[in-house]
């Protein structure tokens, strides 16, 4: 059940959708993780918050590993699919639908989008030449073209740019350029193609970019392209192509990333229609709803100037905001696969707990969109000295004293008032952080209360009071304290550690929703404490760096 305050929002989430034809890594898991929290957060307060993802699988790179894996393109999209969604509940990401960019609903609202764009006058059709591979018999993108350096001569270099001397260039520019696919010289060849012009929109994207829904650095860069002027967009690829067919243009496919963005509505329409919800409430260009779209900074492009223009030109919505995150970078450097820091979703849970790494990408985390570093020695180390060492040791410390004396009951009386209240209080300002996904503050935040509540006990020690007979009722009302501390901080800490605070508010015998913190629980009985977190093992994490390492 929702439970929802009288000022409720209603609030529509997404993170970027993967492509169908990679496992997940810790670098899908940052963005993923970073939503999730977000959205937790949000309903924790007692907002309606949905989050909706789902697999990204058109293109030709898919069509591509369906063939060398001898299935069909639709069979791939589905086993990777089961893959991700599997991988991503074990980070315990609470989607609220998690669909595919090949489905009806998708294939439709492209189509009408871009019907809308057509009669509007912003599709023109043009032809241009590409390289073409005549023993594949498919046009060749850039990445599938291969050859000698012009400039220091390197061979096998790929595409655009020289991983050797960093030159870029065109790839007609290539010494001997041959198709990656099939090793045979590409031709060019003349085709038409359809493009959306971005340019149209220029007026709406100068005021939308500057109007408050950017991260700052995401606005200026947008700024510049804008500045630079709006090239149109290259919409449609040829035949043959994983995706949909243009209405109207035979051959003609919709280019992945026209339709990947609409997908965010179609997966938000199969979740109206599976639980009664209203969907064009939440898409009318005046709708009292909000929108957010989590990605990564390296598609900002797509979700800050395609995306709002063709939602513009289709009497729709847009974004409240977009929130970019940085990359994911392993102990200083690029995840790489010889080293073991390319981290699968799925190696990182054969070996370690979710909610470890969940915890340290909050802590880490800010507004911005630096990289994100995961130092694995300060993974264990922070991990381990703030969640056991400080928040899980107040529940376990009073907990003991409270089962073996008092029947796990709680005082009726809170002895520290004021305490208490200055922790329910502190509520407002790590609300906010959280808010603004500020959540390394709000993580720092938390875990000084957590350094006050251990002081607290290590004042009182209940240890020695226990052994004293005229002191030995004092030990309930400092042991009941500490819980009614250790209640305050698991709420803040809830939107992080789901499954953590579901352990504790089993042993708690309530819930641990943020709205519902208001008072101390008091003559309150607790169930037999069991432990909430194990700490980080170094060997497991050593494990997991090594079953990674590809030669
Ligand atoms: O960059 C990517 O991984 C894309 N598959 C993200 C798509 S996000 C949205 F637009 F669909
Ligand atoms: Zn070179």
């Amino acid at each position: 059940m929702i439970l929802m305050t009288s000022n409720a929002r209603k609030i529509l989430v997404t993170s970027a959708l993967p492509y169908a034809n990679a496992p997940l890594h810790l670098g899908h898991m940052l963005e993923q993780v970073q939503t999730d929290i977000w959205v937790r957060f949000q309903r924790s307060r007692g907002h309606q918050c949905l989050y909706v993802c789902a697999d990204d699988a058109h293109g030709t790179a898919i069509m591509l590993s369906a063939e060398a894996a001898g299935v069909t393109p639709e069979a791939h999209i589905d086993a990777v699919k089961s893959d991700h969604l599997r991988d991503s509940t074990g980070f315990l990401i609470g989607f609220d639908q998690y669909y595919s960019t090949h489905s009806e609903e998708n294939r439709q609202w492209s189509e009408r989008i871009f019907q809308k764009l057509d009669a509007a006058g912003h599709i023109s059709v043009r032809e241009i030449i590409q390289a073409y591979d005549q023993e594949k018999g498919l046009f060749l993108a850039d990445r599938f073209i291969k050859g000698t350096c012009p400039r220091c001569k390197a061979a096998d270099q790929y595409g655009d740019n020289c991983e050797v001397c960093g030159a870029t260039y065109s790839p007609s520019d290539l010494i001997d350029p041959v198709s990656a696919l099939s090793g045979s010289a590409p031709v060019d060849r003349a085709s038409d193609h359809l493009f959306f012009k971005l340019g149209d929109f220029t007026e709406l994207l100068t005021t939308w970019t500057r109007a408050g829904s950017l991260q700052p650095a995401v606005a200026n860069k947008l700024g510049e392209w804008i500045e630079a002027g709006l090239q149109d967009w290259d919409i449609s690829r040829d035949a043959p192509y994983f995706g949909f067919e243009i209405p109207g243009y035979p051959d003609k496919y919709f280019y992945v990333w026209l339709d990947a963005p609409i997908g965010y509505m179609a997966s938000f329409q199969r979740f109206c229609a599976e639980h009664d919800e209203d969907f064009d409430a939440w898409w009318q260009p005046d709708s009292q709803t909000e929108l957010y779209h989590f990605i990564g900074k390296d598609i900002v492009n797509f979700h800050g100037l395609f995306w709002p223009a063709m939602l513009r030109a289709s009497g729709l919505r847009l974004p409240t905001a977009i929130f970019a995150h940085g990359f994911l970078t392993v102990d200083g450097t690029k995840m790489s696969k010889s080293r073991g820091t390319f981290i699968k979703a799925s190696t990182y849970l054969d070996h370690l707990d979710p909610e470890h790494l969940r915890y340290y990408f909050a802590a880490k985390l800010s507004a911005g969109v630096d990289d994100f570093d995961l130092n694995l020695s300060d993974f264990v180390q922070r991990v381990n000295s703030d969640l056991v060492g400080k928040v899980v040791n107040i529940a376990s410390r009073c907990a003991g004293f409270l089962r073996k004396n008092f029947d796990n009951k709680l005082s009726d009386e809170c002895d520290e008032p004021d305490l208490v209240r200055s922790f329910i209080d502190a509520g407002d300002g790590i609300a906010e952080l959280y808010e603004n996904r500020e959540f390394g503050r709000a993580m720092r935040d938390i875990i000084a209360l957590a350094d006050r509540a251990n002081q607290y006990i290590d004042d009182k020690k209940p240890w020695v009071m226990a052994k004293d007979p005229e002191q030995v009722d004092d030990v309930q009302a400092v042991c009941s304290v500490g819980i009614n501390l250790f209640r305050v901080l698991m709420t803040y800490l809830k939107p992080v550690l789901p499954g953590m605070a579901e352990r504790a508010e089993a042993f708690l015998k309530i819930s641990t929703d943020w709205h519902e913190l208001q008072a101390p629980l008091l003559g309150h009985t607790l169930e037999d404490f069991k432990p909430l977190l194990q700490r980080v093992d170094p060997d497991s994490v050593t494990a997991m760096i090594e079953s990674g390492k590809v030669s």
